[in-house]
């Protein structure tokens, strides 16, 4: 199976707009606003959420050219992984196309149809297909598995439907290779590791390096208990990523949905050298991978 890195940063990208905090000032590369594509066979791509950015990104992406016909195009579907903007506003620019087959948690589907009406508004451009995610399914003989990991809504959401509202997919290729793409986690529930287990690459959510950078970088008086409430994990401390990420030697893994507060951003930092310890990477949007 073959993966692209579409894009890496959070909501907001690197560097974002509004922000003149010292990561977003230094000059480093970069970074559109994270979603990933996958194939089975390197013909039919399917995007894990759909980012504000997704223009720019297919443009970027050759293997996401149009052809053959054309008006063709080798995008054939989408899975939401939330519904955050960040992850679903890319539909919108989307609507040029046939329309696609989207799949997403019913909470999510909910919220696509109530709250941010995007199910009504892009169907009159299109045909598209929504498809509840529940247990496996499979996507051009791959394999996808699911697994719910927090009912963090996003601020939008007034309505009052039971989420879950963030799921983790897991996709197994039957000829061999798994990839996890979780770049929205909460916590590290006890059955992500379980999860995991049989994944050759994971690909986690990496938003904020220590639990109380909001604070710190920007001097928006954050504090640690609201940025915990944004639903990331951080990578730091005793009950941070790196530190599950340990218990899986020799599995890769791969931080994305990077912050613009994010010191692992400068591959210089110390905190990026951590990260590396434990051979875990950030790698740079545009990245391709062969699982
Ligand atoms: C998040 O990841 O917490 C959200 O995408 C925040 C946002 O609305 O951009
Ligand atoms: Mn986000
Ligand atoms: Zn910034």
């Amino acid at each position: 199976m073959k993966v692209l890195l579409l894009g890496t940063a959070a909501g907001g990208g690197f560097p974002q707009w509004n922000c003149a905090c010292r990561m977003c000032t230094t000059g480093l590369p970069a970074r559109t606003q994270d979603c990933i594509a996958f194939s089975a066979d390197g013909t039919n791509w399917y995007l894990i959420n759909a980012s504000p950015d997704i223009r720019a990104q297919i443009l970027a992406a050759e293997q996401l050219s149009p052809g053959p016909g054309p008006r063709d195009t080798p995008l054939r579907g989408a899975l939401l992984t939330d519904a955050e903007l960040d992850h679903t506003l890319g539909l919108t620019m989307l609507r040029e196309g046939a329309g696609l087959h989207v799949w997403a948690p019913p909470a999510v589907l909910h919220a696509l149809r109530q709250d941010f009406p995007l199910q009504r508004i892009v169907s009159h451009y299109g045909a598209w297909t929504w498809s509840p995610v529940a247990g496996s399914f499979t996507v051009d003989g791959l394999r996808i598995d699911i697994l719910p990991v927090s009912d963090k809504k996003p601020k939008y959401i007034e309505s009052t439907v039971e989420g879950p509202w963030v799921v983790a997919y897991k996709i197994t290729d039957p000829a061999g290779g798994a990839l996890v793409y979780a770049p929205c986690l909460k916590t590290w529930p006890p059955e992500f590791d379980t999860f995991i287990a049989t994944a050759t690459c994971v690909i986690l959510d990496g938003t904020f390096y220590s639990p109380d950078e909001m604070s710190t970088a920007t001097a928006t008086g954050v504090p640690s208990p609201a940025q915990h409430a944004m639903g990331h994990i951080p990578i730091s401390g005793p009950t941070g990523s790196l530190a599950h990420i340990a218990a899986h030697p020799g599995k890769r893994f791969l931080y994305t949905h990077l912050n613009n507060t994010n010191p692992i951003l400068d591959p210089a930092s110390p905190e990026r050298q951590s990260m590396l310890a434990v051979s875990a990477e950030a790698l740079t949007d545009g990245a391709e991978l062969t699982i």
